[in-house]
């Protein structure tokens, strides 16, 4: 069964306590940290997991979506990170960053913008646990689902034997697809705290996806 991970930047930050609360159904939360440089949007920083890490049991899954990672890869793995997830854009030696984060004993991921093709990161799969392919360009929620990723996903299901995770615009409508083509994990922001009933939301994508 796929693994939903909610996407906190779609949430209400003014109370975000409770607002992961109602996600608990989940499986995975995911945290997207922009830093104005990799991609224009700045979020929020290592407080903010750090923060909600006694608040949720859920599996916190940081989406690195910034230059130099290697510089915070210790931050995230210390305030609370079960997956750290950097941009093979954005990384000056992946497979030693990939390297770095699994010496904090948790899991490492490698993220590809939709312009990248995903056979780049074939040298370095044997340092990842996850890969995280991107739906849509990087930035901001709410954006529209990216058919190319549909190879990507195919291709990584035949030689990458970890797991397999979709970022952008999923919804209860294209979910089948994605698991269908080898997807494991799927991050909603807008499909979820879009919606007023959070527990339901995450029980229509999974029905959605089988
Ligand atoms: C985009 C982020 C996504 C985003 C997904 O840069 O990496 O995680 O929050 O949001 P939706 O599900 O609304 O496309
Ligand atoms: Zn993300």
């Amino acid at each position: 069964m796929v693994l939903i991970a909610p996407s906190v930047l779609a949430a209400d930050f003014s109370r975000l306590a409770e607002e992961v609360k109602s996600v608990e159904s989940a499986d995975w939360l995911h945290f997207d940290v922009m830093d104005g440089k990799f991609v224009p949007p700045t979020t929020f920083g290592v407080e903010v997991v750090e923060s909600l890490r006694e608040k949720s049991k859920l599996f916190f899954d940081s989406h690195l979506m910034i230059e130099s990672p290697e510089k915070q890869i210790k931050a995230f793995a210390d305030a609370g990170s079960d997956l750290i997830t950097i941009h093979a854009e954005a990384s000056t030696d992946l497979a030693a960053h990939l390297r770095q984060i699994r010496g904090h004993g948790i899991k490492s991921g490698v993220s590809i913008n939709p312009p990248t093709p995903v056979e780049t990161i074939e040298p370095v799969l044997s340092e990842a646990d996850v890969v995280l392919v991107m739906s849509v360009n990087p930035g901001w929620g709410g954006q529209e689902f990216m058919e190319s990723s549909i190879q990507k996903i195919e291709w990584l299901k035949k030689n990458f034997s970890g797991t397999i995770e979709v970022d952008g615009g999923i919804t209860a409508g294209n979910i089948k697809r994605v698991v269908g083509a080898g997807v494991d994990v799927a991050v909603a922001g807008t499909a979820i705290f879009g919606k007023q009933d959070r527990a339901a939301a995450i029980a229509e994508l999974r029905a959605a996806s089988e």
